[in-house]
């Protein structure tokens, strides 16, 4: 979490870096600050609590004049969102200004010795002492701010972003990584870095993504250099990026919430394009046909992820052990990363982010890797920390996603993982042929299945003011659904702050039946499959307890109807692909409730859309 981005050029910083920090909003926003340069050689530092706003407000009357700068939104780690913790950090004398993503894991120690060295620490974060160790060996070794930073970070361990500045040496910004993202834009007379592409897109298409372990140089009027911690000089590769402005933009919608969600029909066709051709009857993906014998000959599947995509991946369960055969575990990544995990080489492990920078996710890959396994990453952010660590891979193709409750994610995550049990399938021959040949066509439909189901809007809306006030939610589904149960309960409690619980129906009865009286409406997902006779019951039980009941049904149901207080009547779809029609009108209840509610959908409190640290 927490947003990074710097600016060296001949425009206006300030005017780059806010802009940069808005768009990076996503990443955090507790507090946001800004460190320039001014023309007549002082190191101006502005912070302020809460969101970039505040910032702006508080630099109306500022000296914001500079052609160099460094800006920061926070996510809190050490030390509560406040002007003092918020960044940038600078030295005791002012000398040197830094920004940071990640946590410096032994700041403690390093801070102890500062202090025994007469070191004064004005904040509690973990990066102040970053930039007062970098002053502290630039002004004893007499060194450069290449050199020091170098030293500085030989010293340092966890994950870190940074962008550093110093107050005599307008023309310089160096900058480095381990384990948090950090992208260079280069234009032609600006250079730009930033935590992911977003802040520059608008001036250069130029992308350098830096590598575990190096440091950038950005010097004004002479091209880029990057060094490794040993001083040794990489290669830059320059990539053109593949984003443009509109994906940035709320398009007319009232946020970026509702915009992803009813983009979802076309971010499908996207992920589906070239992959299911042939009216379906060819199933094309190539980190499964670069990788043959590897999928072939696997013997277990381990998925590994957090959150939403977790939940994604327990889709990719059922639909993997369904058309393949092929045993698979759902790992939560914080947890796998910690549970002695055993992996052989037959071994392979999916690795499902949005993201691609989620810190657990990462962690895990790397262990797996380790390990020896194969390790095979699904993500949405092109050029990303987990399709470079993975041995192979496909992208979500669903464009940025902003909201920070995933949406159109989630959908792009199961249509992935589909298409992935599908291409195994064909491969290995565990399902026929015919049978493929069918589910990719009714692959192809999901998208416009998706835009008819998006007809709901106004019906949910109509439904979510019954529901607002509600203080405890129930999400009940079975098979396919049950994750969709997990999922529709975490998008209400991260946007409404209602408490939500999802579970799989059957389960009900062994505690959380319980909890149901006339207070606590149940959602219940219970399409026509082969569960759903059981599922009835399930409505069943929550009715004779006296819960309201929502029910998600298969258009032409009258069993349910009868029984549930409310349906939303969604379209025949095969039971393995339905998770991603059902999921829609969670999406629009759990929207319509948090807006209601006057929440903010986009930045929840307390949330960061990217989880960079443990
Ligand atoms: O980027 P990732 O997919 O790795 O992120 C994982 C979770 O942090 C993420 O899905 C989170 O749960 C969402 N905010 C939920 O909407």
């Amino acid at each position: 979490m927490c947003g990074i981005v710097g600016y060296l050029g001949n425009g206006n910083a300030y005017d780059v870096l806010i802009k940069g920090l808005h768009r990076l909003e996503y990443r955090g926003y507790d507090s946001a600050g800004i460190a320039m340069v001014s023309p007549a050689g002082k190191l101006n530092v502005f912070k302020a609590k809460g969101k970039v706003e505040n910032l702006e407000t508080l630099c109306k009357d500022k000296d914001t004049n500079a052609t160099i700068g460094i800006a920061h939104t926070r996510w809190a780690t050490h030390g509560e969102p406040s002007d003092t913790n918020a960044h940038p950090h600078y030295s005791e004398d002012g000398e040197l200004a830094l920004v940071h993503n990640g946590t410096i894991e032994n700041y403690k120690l390093l801070r102890d010795v500062l202090e025994e060295h007469g070191c004064t620490f004005h904040s509690e974060t973990d990066t102040e002492v970053l930039v007062q160790l970098i002053e502290y060996i630039k002004v004893k070794n007499n060194c450069s701010l290449l050199d020091a930073v170098r030293e500085a970070l030989h010293q340092v361990v966890g994950a870190y972003a940074i962008a550093v500045i110093e107050k005599n040496n307008p023309d310089t910004i160096v900058a480095a990584r381990q384990s948090s993202p950090l992208v260079i834009g280069i234009g032609e007379d600006d250079t730009f870095l930033a935590s992911d592409a977003t802040p520059f897109v608008e001036y250069t298409q130029n992308a350098v993504y830096l590598k575990d372990g190096e440091i950038a140089v950005i010097q004004r009027g002479e091209p880029l250099k990057i060094f490794d911690l040993d001083n040794c000089e990489s290669k830059i590769d320059v990539k053109t990026l593949e984003l443009t402005i509109s994906q940035l933009e709320k398009g007319g919608y009232p946020s970026f919430m509702l915009k992803e969600i009813f983009e979802q029909p076309t971010t499908l066709r996207e992920c589906i394009r070239g992959r299911v051709v042939d009216g379906g009857r060819k199933i094309l993906l190539n980190g499964v046909l670069d990788n043959k014998e590897v999928f072939k000959n696997a013997k277990r599947i381990v998925i590994v992820a957090c959150g939403t995509s977790w939940h994604a991946s327990l889709i990719g369960k059922y639909l993997i052990q369904e058309m393949c055969h092929i045993p698979v575990e759902v790992e939560y990544a914080s947890e796998f990363r910690y549970s002695c995990p055993v992996l052989t080489k037959d071994d392979i492990v999916i690795a499902l982010s949005q993201s691609g920078e989620t810190a657990d996710t990462l962690a895990a890959v790397k262990i797996a890797r380790d390990m020896g396994a194969f390790v095979f990453g699904i993500s949405n952010a092109v050029g990303s920390s987990i399709p470079r660590e993975t041995d192979s891979g496909a992208y979500i193709h669903v464009g940025p996603e902003i909201g920070v409750a995933s949406t159109k994610a989630f959908t792009g995550q199961v249509m992935v993982l589909t298409i992935l049990a599908l291409a195994i399938a064909e491969l290995r021959e565990s399902m026929p042929q015919e049978k493929v040949a069918e589910l990719g066509k009714h692959l192809l439909e999901i998208p416009e299945l998706v835009e008819h189901v998006l007809k709901l809007d106004e019906e949910v809306k109509r439904l979510s003011l019954i529901y607002t006030y509600a203080r405890n939610f129930l999400y009940l589904g079975r098979g396919y659904n049950y994750p969709v149960a997990l999922e529709g309960a975490l998008k209400l409690k991260e946007i409404s702050y209602i408490h939500a619980e999802g579970y799989p129906a059957a389960e009900m009865k062994h505690g959380p039946i319980a909890l149901i009286d006339a207070e606590m409406p149940s959602v219940i997902i219970a399409p026509q499959d082969h569960l759903y006779e059981k599922i009835v019951s399930n409505v069943q039980q929550v009715k004779a307890r006296g819960g309201s009941i929502i029910a998600i049904v298969t258009e032409g149901d009258s069993v349910i109807r009868n029984i549930a207080d409310h349906v939303l009547e969604i379209p025949e779809v095969p039971e393995c692909l339905s998770p991603i029609i059902t999921s829609i009108p969670l999406q629009l209840l759990s929207y319509y409730i948090a807006v209601n509610k006057g929440k903010n959908v986009d930045m929840p409190r307390n949330l960061a859309k990217s989880v960079t640290v443990e």
